[in-house]
């Protein structure tokens, strides 16, 4: 059983206005190259060959004219539009097909990561759990999705963006799940929002018991907002040299322009 990946490249992007009013936010520069390659090597190096990018909102074409058929960078991908920023939950709705039986992992696509996150997933796709969460311990957790632990340090649950966090540990862009996952997504509700919540679709299964978590040493950061978008940058200035990217493109001919 082979586990898919999926990179989620939909969204508005309206915390980076005015950068993102006319472009598509995972097309914007990461140090060396654009955004979104980051999710597709993280993927990568998770074991997954098939990867379905789910784009939305604006530029949606230059995002195919950049990867093309995924070959260049060693994937085979495919492709689906996201129609309205409905949320994460919804835009993983979006690989049922895709996944068919297999298991999913999926990457936010303005998630930069650096580190080992194949075990987890190798583990995840011979075991039973129905979904998996990575987690990691930040200084600002009220920016993203809480984890909440009881007394003797059972995970309980996942609050989004509360206004009094209650640890610091949250779960970043990086989620497996088993095809079970599509029938769930079908029972949520919108948040207060108006979108399909990564929370609510994380607490489902910890009611189930059926999560499994780890906890990231690697580093991480969540390309959003203005703030950590130079962070991302300075980050990956760190690594991006070892991870060198073949685009396909004929130099001449990008020259040359259309
Ligand atoms: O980065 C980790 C955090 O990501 C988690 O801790 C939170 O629980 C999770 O909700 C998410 O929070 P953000 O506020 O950072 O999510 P954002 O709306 O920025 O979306 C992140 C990516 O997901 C974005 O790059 C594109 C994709 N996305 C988002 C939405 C809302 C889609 O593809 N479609 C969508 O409808």
């Amino acid at each position: 059983m082979a586990l898919k990946g999926v990179v989620l490249a939909g969204g508005s992007g309206s915390r980076l206005f005015p950068l993102t009013l006319v472009t598509n936010k995972h097309l914007l520069p990461v140090y060396d190259r654009p955004m979104i390659y980051y999710p597709l090597l993280t993927l990568r190096e998770m074991g997954c060959e098939e990867v379905m990018v789910v784009v939305g909102g604006r530029s949606v074409g230059d995002i195919l004219e950049l990867l093309h058929d995924g070959s260049d960078i060693g994937l085979n991908l495919t492709y689906r539009f996201q129609r309205g920023a409905l949320g994460i939950a919804h835009a993983i709705g979006l690989a049922r097909e895709f996944a068919g039986t297999d298991p999913i992992a999926i990457v936010l696509g303005d998630n930069i990561l650096r580190g080992e996150l194949r075990p987890f997933a190798d583990e995840f796709a011979s075991g039973d759990a129905q979904a998996g969460a990575v987690l990691k311990g930040v200084p600002d957790p009220e920016r993203f999705g809480v984890a909440e632990f009881d007394a003797d340090g059972t995970l309980l649950n996942f609050e989004e963006k509360p206004e009094h966090p209650k640890s610091n540990l949250i779960p970043i862009g990086v989620y497996l799940f088993r095809p079970s996952v599509f029938e769930v997504i079908d029972t949520l509700e919108p948040s207060a929002r108006g979108e399909f919540e990564i929370t609510d679709l994380l607490n489902h299964y910890l009611r189930q018991r059926s999560l499994s978590h780890t906890v990231f040493e690697g580093g991480w950061e969540d390309a959003g907002t203005i703030e950590s978008l130079l962070d991302a940058h300075r980050f990956a200035a760190t690594f991006a040299g070892d991870q060198p990217i073949e685009t396909g493109h004929d130099r001449a001919e990008v020259e040359a322009g259309p």
